[in-house]
């Protein structure tokens, strides 16, 4: 940290620590693309990492999910070292992600599309949750049930992104990570996810880390909010205290 870096108290964050990130630092060959960035999350807590294109975001979520390996720091989930787990461990502890760019299997059914989110679940546990779970998926997002049979890559880009939140609500986790839900969508589509996430949270005790370059959408829902620079986490404040400072305002929100 610098000190530049601008802090304010964390004494409004209430719940009890899920997720810590500890002093990650992560590579890209000889390329540092993370330093030193350290945060948390509470349960129930929405939590948005903001930051400009390159600022490091996603590369930040891919350690989360074991997809890159990091050099330096510790990654504690529920108060057990997660660091260097592999994609599958990872969600097995109960950290779901919906990637940059969704990731769908076009061809395949909204349905079977659904039903691969599951994988990682035991064959006992797959047949007791996934009735549940696609009740609530449908709960969530009526449409995906109107459109079970149909291939995933006739839908529109909100549906999509549904679809992709859906498939990971199926591994039935209690963290999810979520990597620029809002990208492509139309404002009105943009705030309706927001308002899916803030349910997510509030109806079914879910936390969320929510990784946006749509710095105004995602600060409406967080409860506290990270700005990643080059790497660095740069500013680190409750949302609403973030929102009423007129300089953060100018800097990172346009206005
Ligand atoms: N696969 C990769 N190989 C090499 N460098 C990468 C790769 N992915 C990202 N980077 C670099 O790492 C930095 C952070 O990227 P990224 O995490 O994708 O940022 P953000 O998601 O905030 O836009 C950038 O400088 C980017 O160019
Ligand atoms: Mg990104």
């Amino acid at each position: 940290m610098t000190d530049s870096t601008y802090s304010q108290p964390v004494t409004s964050r209430t719940g009890e620590c899920q997720l810590r990130i500890d002093g990650i630092s992560a590579f890209y060959g000889e390329a540092q693309a993370l330093r030193d960035v350290t945060l948390r999350l509470n349960s129930q807590e929405i939590v948005a990492i903001l930051g400009s294109n390159g600022a490091g975001k996603s590369t930040l979520l891919r350690v989360l999910t074991g997809l890159l390996k990091h050099r330096q720091g510790r990654i504690t989930f529920k108060g057990e070292d997660i660091s260097g787990k592999e994609p599958d461990a990872v969600i097995k502890k109960g950290i779901a992600s919906v990637p940059e760019g969704r990731e769908l299997f076009g061809p395949m059914t909204v349905h079977d599309n659904l039903l691969l989110g599951a994988y990682t679940l035991d064959k006992q546990k797959r047949k007791e949750l996934n009735d549940a779970r696609l009740k609530m998926i449908f709960d969530l997002f009526p449409v995906l049930r109107d459109r079970l049979g149909q291939r995933a890559d006739t839908l529109s880009g909100g549906e999509q992104q549904m679809l992709a939140l859906g498939r990971a609500l199926m591994a039935n986790p209690v963290l999810l990570a979520l990597d620029e839900p809002s990208l492509g969508l139309a404002p009105m589509m943009v705030a309706t996810m927001m308002k899916t996430l803030k349910r997510l949270c509030k109806d079914y005790g879910l936390s969320i880390l929510l990784v946006e370059q749509n710095a105004k959408a995602a600060i409406e829902i967080a409860d506290y909010v990270y700005i990643l620079e080059r790497g660095e986490v740069r500013v680190e404040g409750a949302a609403c205290s973030i929102m009423d400072d007129a300089s953060l305002q100018r800097a990172y929100f346009g206005g």
